[in-house]
């Protein structure tokens, strides 16, 4: 009999696979560690999943999610054409890694003659770092792009972000010299994670208008910041804007979520996702989700408000509370280390998401929840901080 383990690629075997955030069952929690909303869908919403849960499950949903993606033309004044649906954004982010980035393997044939002679002699690949095979990201941000890049067998470029999670400007990239202005595939969290830094589209517009290859602009927290940057997905056919019912609109458990960008890219990715790839009620809550706007947006205003008042309240425990435009902050505590206050807000069935990473090591991630949830975090830390 094979072993199993010698039946597995040897990319996937080395993978460091994505790590999502917990979600225990424990009664009383209070979860604040995976950036959920803490109001519940629209009423409409609800009406329509329940009103779908019927004999229809037996059928195959709209393959294409049209009307889901005619909603959403109107929305943001484009064509159905500009638009695809995902299970989720992340498996957009996928798909578009699939589809704009060459894979290193399978490159041996492209080797340069002194290279493929050292190939020969060495028995080693040497390492290949093109931008046709790159996905690039600044770092910290969205932790899920490395791995895509991985599963791919992709080359990554991870450029750090400047002084409290600022994006360089272009000139500094192009002095630091280690942006790739061609790199087959740019993800930009915007506004950051883990940060809750947001980004001017003005920024944005110089960095997308510098960068040469595909541009994904991850706005997955974009409804709780000052900007967004849709329209450069209109003006630029190498710019798409990413965007998820998952926070703001309350609907994590359908997993919808949405590129906007030129028909050519969107057609491509098409060819490339699963025929059914969003379930029918994921379309129909996403589509009732877009009928209730005004109910959302008052959910936005309040997380706000909620994000103010507990970074006041943080901030005068003696943490230090980044800005945030997103639905969570990043927070450094006082006195302990950040990895045992997660462990000391546990204990008091608090959950937060803490990153080993060295830049955000020391700092604490914290959803905004309803402000009786951020009440009794700031209760919790004043008793840990006494
Ligand atoms: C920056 C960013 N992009 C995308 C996603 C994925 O969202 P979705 O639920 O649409 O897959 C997340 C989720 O945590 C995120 O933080």
């Amino acid at each position: 009999m094979k072993n199993p383990r010698s039946l597995i690629r040897p990319l996937v075997h080395e993978l460091h696979a994505y790590v999502p955030g917990e979600q225990p069952k424990i009664k009383g929690l209070i979860k604040l560690n995976t950036n959920e909303n803490p109001y519940p869908p629209s009423p409409r919403v609800m009406k329509a999943v329940k009103g779908a849960v019927d004999g229809r499950l037996r059928l195959y949903p709209n393959p294409i999610a049209q009307l889901l993606r005619e909603k959403l033309a109107k929305l943001h004044r484009c064509k159905p054409e500009n638009i695809i649906i995902g299970n989720g954004s992340d498996e957009l982010l996928a798909l578009a890694v699939r589809a704009f980035v060459e894979p290193l393997v399978g490159q041996a044939s492209c080797l340069s003659p002194s290279k493929e002679k050292k190939k020969l002699e060495t028995g080693k690949m040497p390492v290949l770092r093109n931008s046709k095979a790159t996905v690039q990201y600044f770092h910290p941000s969205y932790s899920l792009y490395p791995v895509l890049a991985d599963i791919h067998g992709a080359a990554k470029n991870a450029v750090p972000l400047n002084a409290n999670f600022a994006v360089p400007s272009v000139p500094e990239l192009k002095r630091a010299g280690l942006w790739d202005f061609n790199a087959a595939l740019t993800f930009v969290t915007t506004p950051n994670a883990p940060s809750g830094r947001g980004y001017s589209t003005a920024e944005l517009e110089k960095l997308c208008r510098a960068t040469k290859g595909v541009v994904v602009l991850d706005e997955a927290y974009v409804d709780f910041a000052r900007e967004n940057a849709m329209k450069l997905a209109s003006k630029y056919p190498h710019v798409i804007v990413s965007r998820t019912f998952s926070k703001a609109y309350s609907l994590c458990f359908q997993r919808v979520g949405y590129f906007v960008a030129h028909p050519e890219l969107i057609a491509a990715l098409d060819k490339i996702r699963d025929s059914y790839n969003v379930n029918g009620l994921g379309q129909i809550t996403a589509t009732a989700t877009l009928d209730d706007l005004p109910y959302y947006r008052t959910n936005f205003r309040k997380v706000i408000a909620t994000r103010e008042e507990l970074s006041r309240s943080l901030t005068k425990l003696g943490f230090r509370v980044l800005p945030s435009q997103t639905n969570f902050i990043l927070a450094k505590p006082p006195l302990f280390a950040a990895k045992d206050w997660l462990q000391k807000l546990r204990e008091k069935k608090i959950l937060v998401r803490w990153f080993s990473q060295p830049e955000v090591k020391d700092f604490l991630r914290i959803t905004i929840g309803t402000p009786a949830e951020a009440e009794a975090l700031v209760r919790a830390a004043k008793a840990i901080a006494r």
